[in-house]
């Protein structure tokens, strides 16, 4: 943002000034706000504190040797999000369509280093065609030294994008390296390479929407968690996110400040979950009942929503939340609830937020689709998220936990801290049916016109081993069984008593997670 004064202003100024207002003017017709008025919405009021606004592109060829800009297409620089210190990065699509050039990449890299070293979150705001065709292999370079800092900075400082027009190449893969993408309805796309270039090359047509829209990658591909109406309302949630997040892997998350009483007991929740393992209940209601002030910023809505994802405070603690969703898929786990989970997982323990898990599930998703899929692959992916953390752990059964999906949502034999389990819980290799099928497969098949009465009889039986968390709780992979009104106060004594928790992971280079 250069500052003109009034009466500095000569022909080539003014310009400049009338060629910037038909910019802003195209930006707002098409929905977006200019990358100067994102910084200052995002930031508190006249903190920002601008690096680089001189530098310029050094390329000549393609007639670019004609084109001086000051600042060559970014505002990169620093300020503050409620008082904390935040780097910040964000393209300008008016010039050159808010491509990366070899400059303005070293402008990027410039406050990514300042953040890395200086502890606090990174934030990107794309819009723009990736690396600068013009420039070729230094424009390339310079958004391959954005992705190495991508990379050096992750579990180190949070990284959050936001994905603000259309973004191509490495403004798509640099942000698919951050944290956190949110994304603006209608405006915002994400894809390696746009619609024109793919007729180009595979004849194929397809809309910027269907190839990367906010409800492609909000809904089926998962690369976005966030979905916001406007420019305002995405700066408005980069905030709030903020807000329940640690500046980096050593700082604490900021302390809240609710009243809401850490001993509040909610008595409905005696019968709130139904008994019978076929009736779906929605978790979230449980979440936002037992959560400080009933604040519960939920991460990944639309994707996987047989698994709940997001963050909330106890007692005033940041945490992170799982929860199995009877209510969407009867809470199965698949391959992408199992991606969205170990994501999640994995952030929460790099940045020190203990994990709160909710369990419901009847098991991971059988059939030939998810076979083929590589469920067994992702889904251990989400076993080793869980076996790796080592941030305060509080696990809650509510109900079913039924074979692979027990063991993986923060059972004690990975090392979970606390775990505790409602009257209804059910904690058992398979659901009795599936059960009885198996065991008395033989007794089954000549049982003639009794099958029914049979099955149903041996049913009962199984429940009756099963259907109570005890046998778990004997052996100590239990270790309460808690009346449900009582969860809240549970939770906040469970997180005070694990507060300065140490544990750490055996040493070695890195453990190979099975990609
Ligand atoms: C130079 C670019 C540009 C780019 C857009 N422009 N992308 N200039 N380099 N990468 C310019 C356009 O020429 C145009 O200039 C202006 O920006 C606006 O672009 P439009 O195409 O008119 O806008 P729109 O229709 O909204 O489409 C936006 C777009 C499209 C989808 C981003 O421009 C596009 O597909 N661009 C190419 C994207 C791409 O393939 N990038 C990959 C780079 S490789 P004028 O003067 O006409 O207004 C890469 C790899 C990095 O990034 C690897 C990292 C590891």
């Amino acid at each position: 943002m250069v500052d003109l004064e009034l009466n500095e202003v000569n022909p080539e100024t003014s310009r400049i000034m009338e060629a910037n207002k038909i910019a802003a003017e195209r930006q707002h017709e098409a929905g977006k706000l200019t990358a100067q008025e994102r910084v200052s919405l995002l930031l508190d009021e006249g903190s920002f504190v601008e690096i680089d606004a001189l530098v310029t592109h050094r390329c000549s060829d393609f007639g670019m040797a004609k084109k001086v800009i000051p600042g060559d297409g970014v505002i990169t620089g620093f300020g503050t999000i409620d008082s904390r210190l935040i780097y910040l990065f964000a393209h300008d699509f008016t010039v050159l369509g808010g491509s990366v050039s070899e400059t303005n990449a070293k402008k990027i890299c410039k406050i990514m280093d300042l953040a890395i070293e200086n502890g606090a979150p990174i934030i990107g705001l794309n819009d723009g065609g990736g690396a600068r065709i013009q420039e070729g292999i230094d424009s390339l370079g310079g958004y391959a030294e954005i992705v190495w800092r991508n990379t050096m900075g992750s579990g180190v400082v949070p990284q959050i994008s936001a994905i603000m027009g259309p973004c191509a190449g490495g403004s798509a893969y640099s942000p698919a390296l951050t944290d956190f993408i949110f994304m603006v309805k209608k405006t915002s796309h994400m894809f390696v390479t746009g619609p024109d270039i793919i007729k180009a090359v595979n004849r194929e047509e397809v809309t910027k929407d269907e190839l990367g829209g906010s409800g492609v990658h909000t809904t089926k591909t998962g690369t976005a968690h966030f979905e916001a109406a406007t420019d305002f309302d995405c700066l408005r949630g980069i905030r709030e996110l903020l807000s329940y997040l640690p500046s980096n892997n050593l700082d604490d998350p900021p302390t809240g400040t609710s009243q809401d009483p850490p001993d509040r007991e909610e008595p409905w929740l005696d019968d709130f979950v139904p008994a019978d393992t076929k009736i779906a209940f929605d978790v979230k209601k449980v979440i936002v009942a037992l959560v400080d002030d009933g604040q519960f910023l939920e991460v990944h809505k639309n994707y996987a929503r047989n698994l709940i994802t997001g963050f909330a405070r106890f007692g005033n603690r940041s945490v992170g939340i799982l929860a199995n969703q009877s209510s969407h898929l009867a809470g199965v786990l698949d391959i992408d609830a199992s991606l969205k989970g170990t994501r999640f997982v994995r952030f929460c323990d790099a940045f020190g937020l203990p994990i709160v898990t909710f369990v419901d599930t009847p098991g991971y998703l059988p059939g030939l689709d998810q076979e083929m899929g590589g469920i067994i692959k992702h889904g251990a992916k989400f076993l080793y998220a869980f076996s790796e953390a080592t941030v305060p752990t509080v696990t809650i059964v509510l109900r079913k936990a039924y074979g692979g999906s027990y063991a993986v949502m923060g059972s004690k034999h990975l090392h979970t801290d606390i775990s505790l389990a409602y009257p209804t819980a059910e904690i058992a290799v398979m659901g009795a049916e599936a059960a009885v099928s198996f065991l008395y497969r033989r007794e089954l098949k000549i049982a003639g016109p009794n099958l029914d009465e049979v099955k149903a009889q041996k049913i009962v039986e199984y429940r009756r081993h099963f259907s109570s968390p005890h046998r778990a709780a004997e052996r100590g992979f239990i270790d309460g069984i808690i009346k449900p009104r009582e969860t809240r106060p549970w939770i906040v004594r469970s997180l005070w008593q694990l507060r300065n928790k140490r544990s750490s992971l055996p040493p070695k280079k890195h453990g190979n997670m099975p990609i």
